[in-house]
């Protein structure tokens, strides 16, 4: 970072941080939480103890700010009470409404865009500085300085938009290989048990009309592919053993060799090359580095990553370069987060998509042909302008033709400022969008439940996240069929917990955690699960009885 990392900014400050929204703003907040842990701020997980409130947020959909909003109110009821507290909107609703937030909620001290996040830890001193300047006037009764004046908002994607070189020196690319490799400075890939995200491109260049990314996080920016290996090979070194790389349009990762370089020699993070740059299927040169060039390194050069995994998948230009390098490297997971958003043509192209169905479904056989057992998951749009029932129909057919592992199913929401929502109205009534919806969550429920329930008495690998969050716990005797464990012998009931994890193609998958062991000796680690049911959007099983597991036998 630029300023020195020293402890003292943060003198012990608790700070309060909540994400909506994407993995991308997962990311965000990790290295926030890194970059402040850094400088001596801590964090809390109970809002009311806080100095600091910051929110990660999203602008997606209108119903993502929306959530925000009646959490911003309730900090401005909080500081009209008297609370003193900072609050911090930050990521793309900062970026998209900028100051006109701060006039709208003067309970916001600072606002600042996901292009802007390594300036945060200077807004925040500014804004607790100006607070306590005000509570100061404010006991000496005199007025104190007009808010908005004092406070912050940084919007950077607009301005960097234009200004290439200054996007290819991107500060951000600072923020990313600063992360925190310290597991107790609140932030790093402890917090998330040996798993992480890496950033390959920021920003979006695809312009999909409906879509407000390219607004709020700028363009595409690719950066040098040897950051990101030495980035992936300090986190396993971290003992992180699954990495998902992160890009609005993963496979659309090109690297020109010798095209930006900073002023000390090493490669810059470049802006991305645009869609021509595909043409003859992203073939590698010696001065490229492709996706497929990039998942073979990774996969090659940091052995110690057990799985590697990479969202968004992006239809157009998904050449069989990646499938193959898919199926070449055995840590790099059969997985593919690839979405339609619709199955219609017409639909499509009002999306400003860049292909058409039978592109997709193109797509969709080729990695079924060369990766046998590979998983898919989608997203689609309900009640884009215009869609009328046979486009809808369309789009039900194209969902049992590709049949899903999971579909992510959004109501089309016209998010101010894009093509879609200056050019055409919202004229699928509400009513009708909520039916589609219905309807396609039925459908895909189904479709889900056969996906899952092919995988029944086969063993999977599974690496272990959490205590189920939805089946949390249950007394020892219920979960083991009455057989007690150790720990219950000796006289205390210890609560048994189910834990979930995830296979290589993404399938959550809980089992009960034997008797008298700890969640926190699976948490991180891949087991071997033997699947005993299924439902439409999880698997479930038993620890498999080997050594690795730590389960000795099921009787
Ligand atoms: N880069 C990703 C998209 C990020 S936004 C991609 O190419 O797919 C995540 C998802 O939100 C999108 O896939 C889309 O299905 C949904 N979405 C985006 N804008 C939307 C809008 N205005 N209304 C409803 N859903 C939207
Ligand atoms: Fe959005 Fe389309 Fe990019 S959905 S993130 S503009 S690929």
């Amino acid at each position: 970072m630029q300023e020195p990392q020293s402890p003292s900014r943060g003198a012990g400050r608790q700070v309060f941080l909540e994400t909506f929204g994407c993995q991308m703003n997962e990311l965000d907040s990790e290295l926030v939480r890194g970059h402040l842990g850094a400088l001596g701020y801590r964090f809390t997980s109970d809002p009311q103890s806080a100095d600091v409130i910051l929110f990660n947020t999203c602008s997606v959909r209108e119903q993502a700010e929306n959530k925000v909003l009646s959490r911003v109110g309730r900090v401005g009821q909080r500081k009209r009470r008297g609370a003193r507290v900072v609050l911090g909107v930050i990521g793309c609703m900062a970026e998209r409404y900028g100051a006109a937030m701060l006039t709208n909620y003067p309970q916001i001290d600072l606002m600042c865009g996901p292009g802007e996040l390594d300036k945060l830890p200077l807004l925040i001193e500014n804004a607790v500085k100006t607070g306590a300047v005000e509570a100061a006037e404010g006991a000496r009764g005199e007025a104190g300085p007009s808010g908005p004046l004092q406070r912050v908002a940084l919007q950077g994607n607009r301005t960097r938009r234009s200004a290439t070189l200054s996007a290819a020196a991107d500060n951000l690319e600072l923020l990313d290989l600063s992360r925190s490799f310290d597991p107790d400075s609140g932030g790093g890939p402890a917090a998330r048990r040996n798993r992480a995200y890496v950033r390959i491109t920021r920003g979006c260049n695809k312009y999909c009309t409906y879509c407000v990314v390219p607004y709020t996080r700028g363009p595409e920016v690719h950066r040098p592919p040897g950051r990101i290996v030495e980035e992936c090979r300090r986190l396993a070194d971290q003992g992180v053993i699954e990495i998902t790389l992160l890009g609005q349009t993963v496979n659309h990762y090109l690297y020109t060799h010798g095209a930006s370089i900073t002023v000390g020699g090493a490669e810059a993070p470049q802006i991305g090359p645009g869609a021509s740059a595909f043409a003859g299927n992203g073939a590698s040169g010696g001065r490229r580095t492709t996706f497929a060039d990039l998942l073979r390194r990774i996969h090659d050069e940091v052995p110690g990553i057990r799985r590697l995994r990479f969202v968004t998948s992006y239809a157009r230009d998904f050449g069989d370069d990646i499938l193959r390098a898919m199926a070449d490297c055995r840590r790099i997971c059969r997985y593919l987060h690839l979405p339609a958003q619709s199955g219609s043509d017409r639909i499509l192209k009002l999306m400003n998509r860049g292909y058409s169905r039978s592109l997709y479904v193109d797509l969709i056989d080729r990695a079924r042909a060369l990766l046998p057992g590979v998983c898919i998951a989608g997203d689609i749009i309900v009640g884009f302008p215009t869609e009328t029932e046979a486009d809808f129909g369309l789009t039900r057919d194209l969902l049992r033709r590709v049949r899903y592992k999971n579909c992510f199913i959004f109501k089309y929401s016209p998010r101010p400022g894009t093509a879609a929502a200056r050019r055409l109205a919202d004229d699928v009534p509400e009513a009708v969008k909520r039916r589609r919806n219905r309807e396609l969550l039925a459908l895909q429920a189904e479709i889900g439940g056969e996906v899952h329930r092919e995988l029944v008495g086969r063993e999977v690998e599974v690496f272990v996240e959490q205590v189920s969050p939805h089946q949390p716990r249950r007394a020892a005797s219920q979960a083991t069929g009455g057989r007690r464990g150790p720990r219950v012998e000796l006289g205390w009931e210890r609560p048994a917990f189910q834990m979930s994890g995830r296979t290589e193609g993404d399938l959550i998958t809980v089992f009960d955690l034997p008797p008298g062991q700890d969640p926190d000796d699976l948490i991180g680690r891949m087991v071997t699960v033997e699947i005993t049911g299924s439902g439409s959007l999880v698997l479930e099983g038993r620890l498999a009885p080997t050594p690795a597991n730590g389960v000795r036998s099921h009787d």
